[in-house]
């Protein structure tokens, strides 16, 4: 499995030459201009929740690239409207795809669309593919629900916040880590706008002293697992 981040909380999985495009928020990041948006594939676009940080190019990419859109059912009956092709999820229900399983998860957040429609209600994913097991937490708070993961899952990687102010911060994101019972992180959702710009330094050095890896990835940068 790779995941290369695209900027903010945008991240391109590939699992057996299966394009899975999560939350894309690239044209208008001014920090991704370097990505070559046209060049993005994708056959399943994975969307957490409603918010323009997180869908703003979801419906271009899959009219492009006829992807199925995952969310849960707000999300989804959103995009069929307009003809795209999407599979609906909620809170605890898990789905076999042809790359690997999704479980939709609880998030702690909101999730309208920028026109104001209902977004369903926020989530994350933990995906199980080419053995290996991910957890995608969304725009989150921290929240004891993290607790439940590990009765469940073995994690090899959490993709978590960590940008504060409208998600947890580092600190929070630290907790969380330990909830979920893993020690390696990649974070996310920070930088982009000036309400969560993060000393990367220190941030690195807060799970290091707990004995945990934040990975803090440039745009357009992969990590193999
Ligand atoms: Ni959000
Ligand atoms: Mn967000």
């Amino acid at each position: 499995m790779t995941i290369q981040f695209l900027g903010h909380a945008s991240l391109l999985l590939t699992i057996d030459e299966i394009n899975i495009l999560v939350d894309p928020f690239i044209s208008a990041n001014p920090k991704a201009s370097h990505i070559v948006f046209e060049d993005i594939k994708a056959d399943y676009i994975l969307l957490t929740h409603a918010h323009q940080d997180h869908i703003l190019d979801a419906e271009v990419i899959a009219k492009r690239c006829g992807a199925t859109i995952v969310s849960n059912f707000e999300i989804v009956s959103y995009y069929q409207k307009k003809g795209l092709n999407g599979h609906p999820m909620n809170h605890g229900g898990s789905w076999e795809f042809d790359f690997g399983t999704v479980k939709y998860v609880n998030a702690i957040h909101t999730s309208s669309f920028p026109d104001g429609t209902y977004g369903g209600q926020p989530g994350g994913f933990i995906i199980k593919a080419a053995q290996k097991t991910i957890y995608i937490a969304g725009d989150t708070a921290l929240t004891y629900d993290m607790k439940l993961i590990p009765l469940q899952f073995k994690l090899d990687l959490a993709i978590l916040p960590i940008g504060d102010n409208f998600t947890m911060g580092v600190e929070d994101a630290l907790l969380a880590s330990e909830f979920l019972e893993c020690d390696k992180i990649l974070g996310y959702h920070f930088d982009t706008f000036g309400y969560i710009e993060i000393d990367h330094q220190k941030s690195v050095q807060t799970f290091f002293e707990k004995d945990k890896d934040l990975m803090l990835l440039a745009i357009g940068e992969s990590l193999t697992l």
